[in-house]
């Protein structure tokens, strides 16, 4: 806990002296999918270095809103803002080159490649070296692949895996599978990561393990964080900020305590009896 505390005073200082810029901004963000408004009229700033937790109930859209932000899914309405780039007129790949990485909720990686060849794929689409040259068993390919597998067994053993490099990634057990999902992402020198429940299926003495290594993985590679979570207790111990959606909306948003404990939250959550306590609480 102290090392949480520590790092919020850190920030706080770091606040002061030099105010973190956004690094992602949302704004208006819309999704319908037919009839259902799964994204509705958000608005939402990410800072540059943050660890920002995105919870609420399944449903609620955070996948969706990842999805956006990834160019996996058109938004309706709304506009996305990386670091001045105007996100919604770039590809996939772009927003890939931009520094802009993600894992899955249900993983997806090349089952019958091994781990540090799911790695590279994911490298290819930045390697200089044109898909042409990279066919050729010489030159300026061989010279970025070589760097690219050390690199990707570099951030392995960031990770702690890196003992799984040459194991085939279909044969590992899914909690592996996850931390891959998570290198592969990390492995593309991104200043922006989103991660979709990293933390599912976790037994609890690994999610506050999982709460560190986030941390150092911040601290050593520079980058930010946006992660949905259902865990409560790692949120608390991680982000800086946490919003809470429901059916598309943003009920609150705020340090982890705050966010948590809100009116609108408690009411979603709990009930109206809930909100009413919290309300004669604070009048
Ligand atoms: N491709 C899609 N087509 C139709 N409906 C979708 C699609 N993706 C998500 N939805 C719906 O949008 C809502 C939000 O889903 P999602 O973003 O996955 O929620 P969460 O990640 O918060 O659980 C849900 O009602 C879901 O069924
Ligand atoms: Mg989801």
């Amino acid at each position: 806990m102290n090392a949480v505390n520590d790092l919020h005073a850190a920030n706080a200082v770091n606040a002061a002296d030099d105010a973190p810029r956004d690094l992602l901004t949302v704004r208006g963000l819309t999704v319908r999918f037919g009839g259902l408004v799964a994204v509705n009229a958000l608005d939402l700033s990410v800072r540059e270095g943050e660890i920002f937790a995105l919870v609420g109930p399944n449903g609620a859209g955070k996948t969706t809103l990842l999805n956006c932000v990834s160019g996996f899914t058109q938004p309706s309405a709304g506009s996305l803002t990386f670091d001045g780039v105007d996100l919604l007129a770039r590809s996939r790949h772009q927003r890939a080159a931009l520094g802009i990485g993600r894992t899955f909720q249900n993983v997806q990686l090349f089952a019958s490649m091994t781990v540090l060849d799911n790695l590279l794929a994911a490298q290819h689409a930045h390697l200089r070296a044109s898909f042409a040259a990279s066919l050729l068993p010489f030159g300026p390919a061989i010279a970025e692949d070589r760097r690219a597998r050390a690199h990707g067994r570099d951030i392995l053993a960031l990770l702690g895996i890196e003992r799984y490099a040459d194991v085939i990634a279909g044969a590992l057990p899914f909690g592996v599978q996850k931390l891959v999902g998570v290198a592969r992402a990390l492995a593309l020198r991104p200043r922006l990561v989103l991660l979709d429940e990293p933390a599912a299926g976790m037994p609890q003495t690994e999610v506050t393990q999982f709460a560190a290594s986030l941390r150092r993985w911040r601290a050593e590679l520079h980058v930010t964080f946006v992660l949905i979570e259902h865990n409560m207790s790692l949120v608390q111990s991680v982000a800086e900020t946490v919003c809470v959606l429901d059916y598309g909306r943003k009920l609150a948003e705020g340090a982890p305590t705050e966010a948590l404990t809100s009116p609108a939250v408690l009411e979603a959550y709990l009930g109206s009896a809930g909100a009413q306590e919290v309300g004669s609480a604070e009048r």
